[in-house]
């Protein structure tokens, strides 16, 4: 199925033609000014300054060539050479339509290609936090929104499960079985003494130095230690809705490392430097200055920066993926900088095989400082879910008779939308602040307000008692349908966007804009007590496939609805 922009696109490309203008001027997009019309081009205004001729002319002429065309309620030339486009009733309706008969309405397929999304990133025997939070909520909906557009995404967790915090924890570790609560204190304390006690650290060091050569005691308590770790990060990263294919982490690539460091120094891209290997990485056209890639410490250990080029060493062999997308907070985009440009001078991953950082910003509480508890610590995830699934139930309760089990229920529900979409309604690179109130309210911009547009058709449907099909929807009649199928119709180029772009909050602008659209249709027809049957099924058709739609965006986004709010 064509999207609307193709269509218009192609009519326009004749008409320039017919007026004797190249068709490459023939552009289209959404309208800056919903108010005179949907969709414009301004391409006259480019053709008219390498032909020397007037742009309102242009226009003019182009339009009269459009006019022919029954897609188009009205065609203007406006200036100073802008020509604005009002879809007909025809046209729009029967796009509607097929969108609803097409089973990802509208939205054509990507050729699939084999994509690694490295996201959550958590580290091992340290309590899950904020910090993780973004990482976990963007990556996963990249993810779903990159198989959603038809490829083969893997999701790896890539866990910090290898490095000095793994000694720390070991040389402190009473004998015989633990908690995750007993090893979450455990870290805190090792690395608080490690601080005070020369001695302490040195052996911490010691043993993750043995832990990384195969030590089996080391390797005994850290099996143990992962086991108690990777149970308690399940629970918390399937409370957040999101899974991984992959469970690797730093340990994974243990072996691989010497040898990748050996060839690295053997063909010339690695050399030492004040006791250490490092990888020059700075281009000439670099505006800021690169430091060389470190890839082994002069006491001999290996970094971050190493155990990620050789996970990339592993994932070519593993899977030849065809792109690769990291998210992180931006404070790693040097890391991720020096480890793809090494990457690729050392011939890990191919040219033909996309690199990308998606660094994104920090949350923060009202006081516009990253975000913490009411007691100033620093909140752990568990903690914030806590809280908003809780604002979430008392405004269940307050709204309306519910039991307690349901409002629990739904609470959790709402409660991780309102989180997801506050985060994802912000381009990712940005800061944000976490406000509970806003977040959890029904009204406005935010989850719940989705949510509640989705339970509120789905009342309707139910209600309907009528046989009705995609084909049933025909030209509008009001102006709130007229809205609404309009808000829909960009669904196919919004999705194409937020995948090339990875950027989901473009999903979130949109689905506001559908949910609000809904709402004035729903507040200004009546659907269900309509008399005209014929009319009526359009209805139930098109807020059909309004809910599906809200269905797979939410879907993408990474959170459900309930039954009822
Ligand atoms: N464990 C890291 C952290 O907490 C994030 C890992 C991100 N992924 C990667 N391949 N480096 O900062």
């Amino acid at each position: 199925m064509k999207k609307m922009t193709s269509i218009i696109k192609e009519q326009l490309k004749a008409a320039f033609a017919q007026a004797g203008i190249d068709e490459s001027y023939a552009r289209v997009g959404l309208s800056d000014r919903p108010d005179l019309c949907e969709y414009q081009c301004n391409g006259c205004l480019a053709a008219a300054k390498v032909l020397h001729r007037n742009p309102m002319e242009l226009a003019a002429q182009v339009c009269g060539f459009l006019r022919n065309s029954s897609d188009f309620e009205s065609v203007e030339a406006a200036a100073p050479g802008f020509i604005n486009l009002k879809l007909s009733g025809e046209a729009l309706s029967f796009f509607v339509r097929q969108m609803a008969e097409d089973e990802k309405h509208g939205i054509e397929q990507d050729e699939c290609k084999t994509i690694i999304v490295d996201y959550g990133g958590a580290n091992v025997a340290k309590p899950l936090h904020i910090g993780h939070l973004r990482s976990a909520i963007i990556g996963e909906s990249i993810k779903r929104l990159g198989s959603y557009m038809g490829n083969k995404c893997i999701g790896d967790v890539h866990l910090g499960d290898w490095g000095l915090q793994m000694g720390l924890i070991i040389e402190m570790m009473p004998e015989g079985p633990i908690t995750i609560d007993q090893l979450e204190k455990i870290y805190p304390a090792a690395s608080a003494r490690a601080k005070e006690d020369p001695e302490f650290a040195g052996r911490a060091h010691q043993k993750t130095l043995l832990l990384q050569s195969g030590d089996p005691e080391c390797r005994a308590k850290w099996d143990q230690i992962m086991q108690v770790s990777l149970e308690d990060l399940k629970k918390n990263y399937d409370r957040l809705n999101v899974s991984f294919e992959l469970w690797n982490g730093e340990s994974t690539v243990n072996d691989l490392i010497p040898p990748l460091v050996n060839s690295l120094a053997e063909k010339g891209i690695a050399y030492e430097s004040e006791g250490a290997l490092v990888v020059d990485v700075a281009e000439p056209e670099d505006k800021k200055e690169i430091p060389p890639c470190i890839v082994r410490k002069s006491d001999g250990a290996a970094l971050y920066a190493t155990s990620d080029l050789a996970t990339l060493e592993q994932r070519e062999t593993l899977f030849d993926p065809d792109a690769y997308i990291y998210i992180t907070d931006k404070r790693q985009a040097m890391h991720f900088l020096q480890v793809f440009r090494t990457a690729r001078k050392a011939g890990i991953v191919p040219a033909e095989h996309t690199l990308t950082h998606i660094g994104f910003g920090t949350m923060n509480g009202r006081d516009g400082k990253p975000f913490k508890t009411r007691s100033g610590g620093v909140m752990r995830l568990e903690e914030l879910l806590d809280d908003t699934n809780e604002a979430v139930y008392n405004r269940i309760r307050e709204n309306r008779e519910i039991s307690e089990e349901e409002a629990m229920r739904t609470a959790k529900i709402v409660g991780l939308a309102a989180i997801k979409y506050g985060d994802l309604s912000n381009q990712a690179s940005k800061d944000y602040v976490f406000d509970i109130e806003r977040f959890t309210s029904f009204e406005g911009n935010t989850g719940p307000y989705i949510l509640y547009t989705i339970v509120r058709i789905k009342s309707i449907l139910a209600k309907s008692e009528m046989a009705f099909g995609a084909g049933d929807i025909c030209p509008y009649r009001t102006p709130a349908e007229k809205k609404l199928e309009l808000a829909l119709v960009s669904y196919a180029e919004v999705m194409d966007t937020a995948w090339k772009e990875l950027a989901p909050h473009k999903i979130c602008q949109y689905i506001y804009g559908v949910a609000d659209a809904f709402n004035t249709f729903y507040h200004e027809v009546k659907i269900l007590s309509e008399p005209d049957e014929v009319l009526r099924r359009s209805y139930l058709a098109l807020i059909k496939l309004t809910m599906d739609i809200l269905l797979d965006s939410i879907h993408v986004l990474g959170f459900e609805a309930p039954d009822r709010m």
